[in-house]
C-alpha cells in the first residue's frame, strides 16, 4: 500500500542524502522520492551544518530545499555537478529507465548529463525486467503538437496528450506540453530514444540510457545500492 511504499521511498532518500559531502555540488532531482531526500538533507544541513551547494531539476525541488535553507544555484553558474540524486519512474537491470512521471524529465536529463555521477532512489517495485509498462513521457513544444501526435499514432506508439485534473493539457517548466506514449514493452529502447529525438518539435524524451551508475532501491530488508 501506499504508507509502505513510502516508507520504502523514504528509506532510499536517506540512504542517498549520506552521499553528499561538504562543498559538494549536488543535482537534486523531482518527486516524492526526491522528496523524502531534500528532507533528509535539509536535516543535516540545520543539524549538522552540513554545507553543499545544489542545481536542482524544477522549482518543486528549488522551492522545497530553499525552504531549509540549501543554497541552490542556477546550473550555468556551476561548472560541474558532483552527483546528482533523482528518482526515476522505471528502470531494468541494465539501470536504463522511464523518468517524467513528474514532467520534469527536460530538466532533469540536462542536470543528469552535467554530473559526474548520477543515483536513482527507487522503491522496489519500480524494478521491471522491461521498461514501457510506465508510459513514457515526451515533451513537445505546443506547436503542431497535433501533428507530433498523429504521426505517434501512426507508428503505434498509442500517445496520450497529458492533462492535469482541472482538465487542461499538462505544462512543464519551460512551458511544453507531455505526450505520455503507452508502449508496454520498450525491446529497443535505443532505436526508440533515435527515432523521438529526431521528430520535429520534440524536446527530450524520458529514456535515460546508458546514464546511471547506482541505484538505490528501497526494500523491505532495507535500501539496496546497487553499483553498475
Ligand atoms: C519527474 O519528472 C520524474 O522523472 C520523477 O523523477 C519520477 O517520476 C519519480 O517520481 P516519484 O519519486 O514521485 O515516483
Amino acid at each position: 500500500d501506499k504508507a509502505q511504499q513510502d516508507a520504502l521511498k523514504k528509506a532510499a532518500g536517506i540512504e542517498a542524502a549520506k552521499i553528499v559531502e561538504n562543498d559538494m555540488t549536488v543535482g537534486l532531482g523531482t518527486g516524492s522520492t526526491v522528496r523524502f531526500l531534500v528532507d533528509e538533507l535539509g536535516r543535516r544541513v540545520q543539524e549538522e551544518g552540513l554545507h553543499f551547494t545544489g542545481v536542482t531539476t524544477s522549482r518543486r525541488t528549488q522551492e522545497q530545499a530553499e525552504g531549509y535553507g540549501i543554497r541552490i544555484v542556477n546550473i550555468d553558474e556551476v561548472d560541474h555537478i558532483d552527483v546528482t540524486i533523482d528518482g526515476a519512474d522505471e528502470v531494468d537491470k541494465n539501470f536504463n529507465g522511464i523518468k517524467g512521471g513528474g514532467a520534469a524529465l527536460l530538466w532533469e536529463k540536462i542536470v543528469a548529463i552535467n554530473s559526474n555521477r548520477i543515483v536513482w532512489i527507487v522503491d522496489q517495485s519500480k524494478v521491471v525486467d522491461v521498461i514501457g509498462a510506465f508510459p513514457l513521457p515526451v515533451e513537445v513544444i505546443p506547436f503542431g503538437v497535433g501533428h507530433v501526435i498523429k504521426k505517434f499514432e501512426a507508428k503505434g506508439y498509442r500517445p496520450t496528450l497529458r492533462m492535469d485534473t482541472d482538465g487542461k493539457p499538462v505544462r512543464t517548466d519551460e512551458n511544453d506540453l507531455v505526450v505520455d506514449l503507452h508502449l508496454e514493452r520498450i525491446e529497443h529502447p535505443q532505436d526508440l530514444a533515435t527515432d523521438l529525438i529526431t521528430t520535429v518539435g520534440v524536446v527530450e524524451h524520458g529514456l535515460f540510457l546508458n546514464m546511471v551508475d547506482t541505484v538505490i532501491v528501497g526494500d523491505p530488508n532495507g535500501p539496496c545500492v546497487m553499483t553498475n
